[in-house]
Formats: structure tokens, C-alpha cells, sequence
């Protein structure tokens, strides 16, 4: 089987503001989608990178260039789930082949971490995600009074890669609510499959507002 990587990297980053869309803002020496792109040429066994953004990009095709395995996909639309079934669409890979879902904004990342769960999920049917165990008291609330203590026990934060099955993902974002779901797996399980969850990284942050920015120089730097 072989290994694909999907990125969705057609968001307008809304919450980020700024002149420069977060995910073309420099980190150190380079951009961010650029140290996102690194980690995953880092790893021989994916097969293809493509890189989904919106029509009308005009800085991703510079960053593309950096290797004969990054290809870009101009199909981007107005949800991140959408930007992923399009990008599938165009996917040149076998139905049971594996595609692995990353946001373009979380660039700091382990190589180690992936390669992990691609070695875990070998002989799997489906697929999983990298999550990390919730670690603060959680409230539940209504109009700013709690109403209750939630267990935290079986939380866990969802983050990227999510990998599965191409005809697994496909079917799964062909047949639910696109304009609801915020990540690859809620699609999948709303088919009542079994989606695996390993151990991701606390520093595998999703760049969301300005003030991430310093927490990603930190991490990134860390691990040079
Ligand atoms: N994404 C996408 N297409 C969209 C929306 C998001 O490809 N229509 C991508 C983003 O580029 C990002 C990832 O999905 O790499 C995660 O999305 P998010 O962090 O929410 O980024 P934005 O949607 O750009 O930010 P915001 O929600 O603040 O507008
Ligand atoms: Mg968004």
C-alpha cells in the first residue's frame, strides 16, 4: 500500500488576521507550509505530497519546488472539509491506499510521530488520528454558569495527521454534512467504523492566533 499526504491549505485564517495568511508567515527561515512540507519529506515512505489551495494562491508554486514529490491541487473551497474531499478527487492513488490528512498550520510536528502510527496502522481496515489526553478540569456550562464537571477520562484533543483508507475518507466526506464537521474523523465515525487514536505531541499546535506564532518559533526551535 502507499502512503499519501493530503493538505488542506486553502483557509483564509480568519482568526490569525494579519496582511500574509498564516500559513505563508515565516517561522525563523522559512514559511510555515514550508517546515510542514519538511517533516513529510522527511519520511520515505510517503509516496506523493499534495498540497490543496484556494484558485486564486499566488505563493504556494515557489514552495512546491522544493521537491519532485509536492504536487498542488487548485481546488480548494469554503470548508476545510471540503478542500479535503476535493483534494481526494484528485488523488491518483488506490482505493485502499493510505492518505494522510494534515493541516498546513501545524508545522511542528515529529517525522518520528507519523512514522509511528504509519507502522501501527499497517494491517488496519480503517484508519485513526493523533489525539492527546485533555489534562485541564472541564466545565460544562450554559450562559456562563456550570451546569456540570465532565469526566475528562475519555477526552482527548483531536489533532492531525488523520490517516485512512482513500475509499474509507472518500466515502465517509462524500455522504456527511460538509459544512459542520471540523476534522476527518467525525466523518468516518458517523459511519460507525472504528477509528484508532495514538499518542500525538503537545507541540503538534494547530497555528490559530497571532500569539501561536511565538509558542510554534519555540517548539520548531527546540527541536533544531
Ligand atoms: N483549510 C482549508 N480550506 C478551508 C478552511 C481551512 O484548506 N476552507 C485549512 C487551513 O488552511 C488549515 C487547516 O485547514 O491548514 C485548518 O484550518 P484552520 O486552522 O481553521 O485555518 P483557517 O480556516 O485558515 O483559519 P480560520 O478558521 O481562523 O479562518
Ligand atoms: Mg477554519
Amino acid at each position: 500500500m502507499s502512503n499519501y499526504v493530503l493538505i488542506p491549505c486553502a483557509g483564509s485564517g480568519s482568526r490569525f488576521g494579519g496582511v500574509t495568511q498564516k500559513q505563508y508567515t515565516k517561522i525563523g527561515d522559512k514559511t510555515v507550509i514550508e517546515h510542514t512540507l519538511n517533516v513529510f519529506l522527511q519520511i520515505p515512505e510517503i509516496a506523493e505530497i499534495v498540497v490543496v489551495v484556494s484558485n486564486s494562491d499566488t505563493d504556494i508554486d515557489k514552495y512546491a519546488l522544493i521537491s519532485p514529490k509536492i504536487r498542488v491541487a487548485r481546488v480548494g473551497s469554503d470548508t476545510r472539509a471540503k478542500t479535503v474531499l476535493n483534494g481526494l478527487n484528485v488523488l491518483n492513488c488506490e482505493v485502499d491506499d493510505w492518505v494522510l490528512v494534515h493541516d498546513a498550520a501545524r508545522c511542528c510536528i515529529s517525522p518520528k510521530t507519523i512514522k509511528d502510527m504509519l507502522l501501527k496502522l499497517t494491517e488496519d481496515k480503517v484508519g485513526g488520528i493523533l489525539a492527546i489526553p485533555v489534562s485541564d478540569t472541564l466545565k460544562y456550562s450554559n450562559n456562563e454558569v456550570i451546569i456540570k464537571t465532565v469526566d475528562r477520562n475519555s477526552l482527548y484533543h483531536a489533532q492531525t495527521p488523520q490517516m485512512f483508507r482513500y475509499n474509507v475518507l472518500h466515502k465517509a466526506l462524500s455522504s456527511c454534512d460538509l459544512s459542520v464537521i471540523t476534522d476527518d474523523a467525525s466523518a468516518v465515525e458517523a459511519l460507525g467504523l472504528p477509528v484508532r487514536l495514538f499518542q500525538g505531541e503537545v507541540s503538534n499546535i494547530k497555528l490559530t492566533y497571532p500569539s501561536d506564532i511565538k509558542l510554534a518559533e519555540f517548539y520548531l526551535g527546540a527541536k533544531c
